[in-house]
This record gives structure tokens, C-alpha cells and sequence, in this order.
């Protein structure tokens, strides 16, 4: 493949690239014509068992509905048309086990397991609407449960395999889950590790629970509570592969997805069925220029957060993808997994996080050297910003310099991707995420929502509504309004919790969170939760928690506590204590890289903790302006501390 011309810092598309490429020049002349004739149009990618009425109707701002009227049922889009059309026999996920198992399931595989799902769920006596939470490892059985809650109208909620029991069991009571399906244990650096265990715990008298459905992956020993617990091969396996798909309402509740927020409790983001996979299925298609029967794509992100949702289950099953689904992490057994895995399959689409692209530089390029890569045609980068050595490491070592990059911007909350260049469209720069998509509208706006030039650093927010963006927040729509919408409430915007700018080309850059809001390793955690937690052990009286910028992760937690009286400090084994603590009230991904044990916090004379001025001292900066302190002295003790590691 011939590379894409560089002009300074600036990578145009290759005409070879750009001949074929799913996206052209047409698109943003079309939405720039008429926004929600533009969408109206992608819908029509879809199959729908009735026409909807009205593309938009935004009169109940800022909840939205979109294809008014519309009806269609999302996993029969997903698996059974893909069948009708023929193409049953095409692989749908080739799956690579962490120790080495695989499978590959076609969409005809794929349809009859997903029914004996949807047959037993039914069994069970779940109808349209009812809840199901699934906690479980990047197995084919995850997507499957998945796809039967959408063929079934049940909302799913997953939950990420790496929280902690105390985490699902919030998560399942916020949502009244009545299942939940998981797994006897998981494949983890070689050895098995309980999972039920955790289930088990999770929904001890939770009271919404009525069966737990549990895949045999490990064979470990698990406990087993007759009545409740059932084994997935004793029933899904067992049950009819025929079953008849019912369409619902384009804005029948598809899932339910836990984040983390600025205050301690995670916000249940509920996301619809129409709108969502329409932009799904279109950002899919465009942004990653997919080609169906053609293209082996390759999503590594876990089911658990957003980007599964969109970009290994819903966009490219939508699109007929045929992907990889791997178990383990990248460096299981040795760090040379991905690269083979791309190698053996012959992935040409390869979409990961910075945090990954950074350790595979640290690790050292002879590792990707060593195999053929020669496949990969379209490299995609998600989670927080990528700073531009990633991307050109990313592109010359993985993408043989050829490979376009996009850098797409989006929340859990967008549901899809919003901001990214467009293959054979857009001339990228590194570290850039470019520009809306087409269909999208974003604005960077100071605190007074005045729109800023070039150059100038100020908030994300989108000012126009989009189809898969989220419906509210489940259980608690004043949340979802002040969260959201309240900042500028007079001018209608939606608040992303995002700074940007524009440089002197009207390139758009995201700078990462205003908010407490942490990014560790792409992974969304509010400085408040790990708080909660921290104080939640009985030797800690106070606990301020901040971002601190990290090589590899992107950001690293850094802790400050203050002991209860007549707590002994015991050093090292007290900061091990309450990491661990982290890690069962929250999860492992949770556990602060630095805490420090000192006598005091500082804070204004309004009693906040100044969380920059711990930041400033995480990082080793010089402390800032400390003249809004109730006594700046408080400082020395932490910087003591924090010289003694
Ligand atoms: C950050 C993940 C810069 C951002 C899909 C956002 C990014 C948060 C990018 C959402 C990107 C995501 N460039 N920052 N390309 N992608 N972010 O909900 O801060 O887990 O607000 O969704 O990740 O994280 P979430």
C-alpha cells in the first residue's frame, strides 16, 4: 500500500486510500444541507419493522427522541439479517482464549446460540423491559447474553469483570437486576481466577436477584445455591436455536452503563435502541472505513466499558464485521500476544487505547518487528488523548507508515464516536482528534459561552443533539439535567467535562478532563469514589485524591490521608492495607499508585480541599497560589512525606 503524503506535521489520505475509502466528501455536504435529513438517511442503513414518523423530536429537552415511531429490533439487525442476506457462513468473531483455546462462530452460529439465549431468558420468565446484569470476561458467551437481552427488549447492564463484588452489587440494586449471568472464573496471566465467588457475594440478599446464570470457563470450583444458580450448559445450551424476533420501539432502554461521575456514586447512563445504532452502525462504517467479507477488525477494548459496547458488539455486528475477541491481556504469556493474534488472523483493522500504544513503545519495536503485520491497513486510538510521539510510533511501527490513524473522540455518555478524522477524507495531524464527524456539532466555548479562536483553550460542549447520545441517567433525571445541562442551561449544550482548542489550522484537540475526573489507563475514575473508599477504612479520617500526569497510564492516582486519631502508622503496610481496600470497595484498576500519610490537608477558607495544589505537589511542581489557604504551612509536612516515597 502506498503511504499517505506528509507535508510538515500534516498527513493527507493516499488517492489509493481515498478512492475506496467508505467516507467521502459527500458526507459533510449532506449533513451541512440538512442535519436530520442526514440522519434520517444513515437510519436507513438499518432494518426497520416500521417507519418512524418524525427524525427528531427534541421538544422535551434535553431528553431527545429520535425516529419517533420507528420499530426494529437491534439484535435481528445485528445477526439475522446478515443470515437472510446470505452470508451465514461468514465468521462473526474468531476467538482467542487466553490460554490458547479458539473458536470462531459464524453468523449462523451466532444467530442459533444467541436464540437458545433469548429461549431460556424467556424460560426464566423476563420480559421487555426487565433488567440483566452481565459480569463477565471477554468470552463469545458475554456478546451472546448481550444480544439476547436486545432481541428480547431486556436492558442490559454490564458490569466490567475487574470490579469488585462490592461495585456489582451497587450496580445490580441501582438497576433492580433480576439476572445476572457470569462465569465460574477467568483466565488471568495463565491461572484461573474465581469470578462466582465475587457473584455470589455481589448478590447475597440482593433482593431483585432471581437466577444467576453461570458459564463453565475455568472449571474451578464454585459455590452453588440451588434454585438460583444455573449452569449456561445445562440450560442455554440445551434449549430450541429457533426463536422469532419481536421489534420494539426505537427508544426501548438497549442498555445500561455504570460510570464514574464527579461525585461518589457512578451514574447508570441509559442509552436507546434507533438512534444509537444508527450512529453505531454509520461511525462504524466511515470512521473505520470498514469493508464487510473483507476486513478482519479488531477491537481491543473489554465488553465492560463503552467502547465494547459500540465497537465490538453493536457498530460491527451491525455491519457484518467478522473480528477477533480476545480473552487476556497483551502480555500473555509473553508481550509479543497482540502482534500475533494480528499475524494469525490477518487483522487489517486495529483499534486500542494510548495507554497500550505507549507500553508496546516502552517494551520496544523488535517485538511488532518480529512478526507480519503487513495486513493492518487502519489504525483507531480511543480513551484519552494521544500524545503525538504515541501516534507517530503507532503509525510508522504498526501502521508501516502507510497506515491512516483515527483518533476518535467520545463518552460513554456520546454513545458513539463524535469527533474523528475520516479515512481518505481528512489530512490528520498527531495528536489531533480533527474534527466532528459529519451529523455531529461541537463548539469550544469559554465559562461564558462565548465561542473561542484558534488557539484558545476552553470547554467541550455539543450544541446540537445527536442520535446516540445518552436519554438520561437511570433513576435520577435531575442528575442527569444538572450534570449535563446546567452549565449552559440558556444556550441548550450539552457539557462534556472535556478542554479543547482549536490550533492555528482549526484543528481540534482535546485536552483532557476539567472535572474530578480521573483517565488512568482509559479508564474512568472519579477522585471522589477512590475518596469514598479510602475513608471507608477505619484508619482514615480524611482522604484528598488527585490525577497526577503518568509516562505509560496517562494519569496515576496519588492519595493524601489523614489518620484517625490513635491510628499507628505502620508505613508500608498500612499503604498496602488500604490499596487493597481500594481495590475490594472499587476494583484493582482503583488502587492509588502513591499514598502518603500526612497530618493536615490544605484547604480554603471555605473548607475545600485544593486539589490543584496537590496536584502541583504530585507532580513536583512548585506550588502555585497558595494565598486562598487557610495556612499555607500545611504544606512542608506533604512535601516530606512525599519525598520519602
Ligand atoms: C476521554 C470512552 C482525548 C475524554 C470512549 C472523555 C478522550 C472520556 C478520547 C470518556 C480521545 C476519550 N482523545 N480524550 N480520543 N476518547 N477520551 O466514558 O476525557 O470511558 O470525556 O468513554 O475519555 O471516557 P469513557
Amino acid at each position: 500500500m502506498s503511504g499517505s503524503q506528509q507535508v510538515g506535521d500534516v498527513f493527507a489520505p493516499s488517492l489509493e486510500f481515498a478512492t475506496v475509502a467508505n467516507a467521502g466528501p459527500e458526507l459533510q455536504a449532506a449533513a451541512d444541507a440538512d442535519r436530520l435529513a442526514f440522519w434520517d438517511t444513515q437510519a436507513r442503513r438499518l432494518d426497520w419493522a416500521s417507519p418512524w414518523s418524525e427524525v427528531l423530536d427534541w421538544s422535551d429537552a434535553p431528553v431527545a427522541k429520535w425516529f419517533v415511531g420507528g420499530e426494529l429490533n437491534v439484535a435481528y439487525n445485528c445477526v439475522d439479517r446478515h443470515v437472510l442476506a446470505g452470508n451465514g457462513d461468514r465468521v462473526a468473531i474468531h476467538f482467542e482464549g487466553e490460554p490458547g483455546d479458539t473458536r470462531s462462530l459464524t453468523y449462523h452460529d451466532l444467530l442459533a446460540e444467541v436464540s437458545k439465549a433469548a429461549n431460556t431468558f424467556t424460560d426464566l420468565g423476563l420480559v421487555a423491559g426487565d433488567r440483566v446484569a452481565i459480569y463477565m470476561p471477554m468470552i463469545p458467551e458475554a456478546i451472546i447474553a448481550m444480544l439476547a437481552c436486545a432481541r428480547l427488549g431486556l436492558t442490559h447492564s454490564v458490569v466490567f469483570g475487574g470490579f469488585s463484588s462490592h461495585a456489582l452489587r451497587s450496580r445490580i440494586d441501582d438497576a433492580q437486576a433480576k439476572l445476572l449471568v457470569t462465569v465460574d472464573g477467568q483466565w488471568r496471566r495463565g491461572a484461573p481466577a474465581p469470578l462466582k465467588a465475587a457473584a455470589d457475594e455481589a448478590v447475597s440478599g440482593a433482593e431483585s436477584v432471581e437466577h444467576v446464570l453461570v458459564v463453565k470457563r475455568t472449571g474451578i470450583d464454585v459455590e452453588w445455591t440451588e434454585g438460583r444458580d444455573l449452569w449456561w450448559h445445562e440450560t442455554v445450551e440445551k434449549a430450541s436455536d429457533q426463536h422469532t424476533p419481536v421489534p420494539f420501539d426505537a427508544e426501548h432502554p438497549l442498555f445500561i452503563l455504570y460510570t464514574s461521575g464527579t461525585t461518589g456514586k457512578p451514574k447508570g447512563i441509559i442509552h436507546t435502541s434507533g438512534g444509537y445504532l444508527t450512529q453505531a452502525s454509520y461511525t462504524h462504517h466511515n470512521v473505520f472505513d470498514h469493508k464487510p467479507g473483507t476486513d478482519v477488525y479488531w477491537c481491543t477494548a473489554d465488553i465492560g466499558w463503552v467502547t465494547g459496547h459500540t465497537y465490538i458488539v453493536y457498530g460491527p455486528l451491525s455491519n457484518g464485521v467478522t473480528q477477533v475477541v480476545y480473552e487476556g491481556t497483551p502480555n500473555s504469556p509473553n508481550e509479543h500476544r497482540h502482534f500475533e493474534i494480528i499475524e494469525k488472523y490477518g487483522v487489517s483493522i486495529y483499534y486500542t487505547a494510548p495507554t497500550l500504544i505507549r507500553t508496546f513503545m516502552k517494551w520496544g519495536r523488535a517485538i511488532p518487528d518480529a512478526h507480519d503485520l503487513s495486513s493492518i491497513r487502519l489504525l483507531g486510538s480511543v480513551g484519552e488523548p494521544i500524545n503525538p510521539e504515541a501516534w507517530r510510533w503507532y503509525r510508522e511501527v504498526i501502521g508501516a507508515n502507510s497506515a491512516p490513524i483515527v483518533d476518535t473522540w467520545w463518552q460513554t455518555e456520546t454513545g458513539a464516536i463524535m469527533i474523528s478524522p475520516l479515512p481518505g477524507v481528512t489530512a490528520t495531524k498527531p495528536g489531533s482528534a480533527m474534527a466532528p464527524l459529519p451529523g455531529i456539532s461541537a463548539k469550544i466555548v469559554d465559562d461564558e459561552a462565548h465561542e473561542l479562536g484558534h488557539g484558545g483553550n476552553g470547554y467541550l460542549v455539543l450544541d446540537q443533539p445527536w442520535p446516540a447520545m445518552l436519554r438520561g441517567i437511570w433513576g435520577d433525571m435531575d442528575r442527569y439535567r444538572e450534570t449535563y445541562w446546567s452549565r449552559y442551561a440558556e444556550q441548550g449544550w450539552y457539557f462534556a467535562g472535556d478542554g479543547a482548542k482549536y490550533d492555528e489550522d482549526g484543528a481540534l484537540w482535546v485536552l483532557g478532563r476539567v472535572d474530578d475526573v480521573m483517565n488512568v489507563s482509559g479508564h474512568r475514575i472519579s477522585t471522589s469514589e477512590v475518596e469514598s473508599a479510602l475513608v471507608s477504612h477505619p484508619a482514615v479520617a480524611e482522604a484528598a485524591v488527585v490525577g497526577a500526569a503518568d509516562d505509560t497510564t496517562g494519569q496515576g492516582i496519588v492519595a493524601f490521608v489523614i489518620l484517625r486519631e490513635n491510628v499507628e502508622n505502620t508505613g508500608d503496610q498500612l499503604v498496602k492495607d488500604l490499596r487493597d481496600h481500594v481495590a475490594v470497595e472499587i476494583s484493582p484498576i482503583a488502587k492509588p499508585r502513591q499514598i502518603s500519610v500526612v497530618p493536615e490537608l490544605p484547604k480554603t477558607r471555605s473548607g475545600k480541599i485544593m486539589r490543584r495544589l496537590l496536584r502541583d505537589v504530585a507532580e513536583g511542581r512548585e506550588l502555585g497560589d497558595t494565598s486562598t489557604l487557610v495556612d499555607p504551612s500545611v504544606f512542608e509536612p506533604i512535601r516530606v512525606h512525599r519525598s520519602q516515597g
